[in-house]
Order: structure tokens, then sequence, then C-alpha cells
């Protein structure tokens, strides 16, 4: 099965190209089409499922394949939710977003967050759309640790670890983050 993952996210690549290499699917990037340079996605969704509709649908259209996208993100509890599905346009840059999130919670007893990933799978000739969910529980560090991965990775420390997906890297992060529970989800019913 030949299928779009439609992402501009290089993190988000890596780890799906690691998620689904024992699979029988042949996974596509945004690169392989050239046409799809100027498709733009705009998240102006208020969930992550809408969001991962409207880009799963944009790129898919126009790639006319079977295309998969995610919408993720970082839910604070002592933020109701924020960054939520702002998380990718909480500041201008990766560093200034995590020493924005550190600052807000400076000071606070509740580090409780989530990452939250829906993916969306697209099919452009029936426009159908089947949607995939997986989340991992874990906290916020006190300050920025370690320097793999991507994103938030580097303040997110998940449940039973005392380590942030920063310092823990892919191998731990793709056994139990919120991608793997997604992926897994979309294995089981969509290439089984
Ligand atoms: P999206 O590309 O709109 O889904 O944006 C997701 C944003 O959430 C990313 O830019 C990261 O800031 C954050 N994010 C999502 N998943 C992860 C992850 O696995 N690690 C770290 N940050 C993540």
């Amino acid at each position: 099965m030949k299928l779009l993952f439609a992402t501009t996210n290089q993190g988000k690549v890596e780890e799906a190209v690691q998620l689904l290499s024992e699979c029988s699917v042949e996974l596509l990037l945004l690169n392989d089409f050239p046409k799809l340079h100027s498709v733009v996605a705009e998240e102006s969704g208020k969930t992550f499922k809408a969001n991962a509709f409207i880009k799963a649908k944009a790129y898919g259209d126009v790639a006319q394949i079977l295309t998969l996208a995610e919408d993720a993100g970082l839910v604070v509890s002592a933020l109701n939710g924020r960054p939520g599905v702002h998380s990718a346009r909480f500041g201008v840059s990766v560093d200034s977003r995590n020493q924005k999130l550190l600052k807000m919670l400076a000071g606070k007893k509740d580090r409780f967050a989530k990452f939250v990933s829906v993916l969306c799978l697209y099919d452009p000739v029936t426009e159908k759309a089947q949607y995939f969910t997986g989340e991992v529980k874990g906290k916020i560090a006190n300050e920025i640790r370690g320097n793999l991965g991507f994103g938030y990775d580097p303040l997110f420390i998940p449940d039973g670890f005392d380590e942030t997906f920063g310092e823990l890297g892919n191998e731990v992060k793709n056994k139990i983050s919120h991608r793997k529970q997604a992926m897994e989800k979309f294995k089981i019913l969509v290439l089984s």
C-alpha cells in the first residue's frame, strides 16, 4: 500500500518512518510530490481532530493518494489545556516556546501534562476519513533537559521515567509516545 505521510515537521517524519518500518506500506513524503509545495493547510480547527482532517484533506486532494496527517500537541493541566492545538504557535521558535512554558509554570506545583496525537487517514477517492488517537501522560520538568527529539521533548518527563524525552531519545520515545499509540491503532485497523 502506498501512503502519503503529510507533514512539514522533520521530527514527525523521522518517528513515522521508524514506527512504520516493519509494515507493508510504502511511505511517501511531501517532497515526493512537487505539486504539494504550493499547498497551504491552515490549521484553523479548534480540535486536534479538526486540524488533522484539514491537513489530510488539503494534501490528499492534491496528491490523489491515501494520505495520513497528524495534529499533535502538549496539553498542560495547570494552563487549562494550553498550549493544546496551538502548540506549534505558542512562540516564534522552539526555544521561545519552551522558555514561555517554563515561565508560565514557574512556582506551580501542578506539573501534569500529556501529549496528544490524532492521526487522520483520508481517502481522496471516497472523501472518507478515519481517526486514530494516542496520548502519553507525564509532567513538565523544571528546566530544559536533553537535546534529542523535537519540540517540547526536552521538557516532558513521561510517567514511569525520571528523564525527559529529550534525554531518553527516540528509541524509548517510540515505544511509549502519543504518536506510537495512535500509529499502533492505525496499524491494527488498516494494515493487518
Ligand atoms: P502540529 O505540527 O501542528 O501537529 O504541531 C505540533 C506541535 O506540538 C509541534 O510543533 C511541537 O511543538 C508539539 N509536539 C507535537 N508532538 C510532539 C512531540 O512528540 N514532541 C515534542 N513536541 C511535540
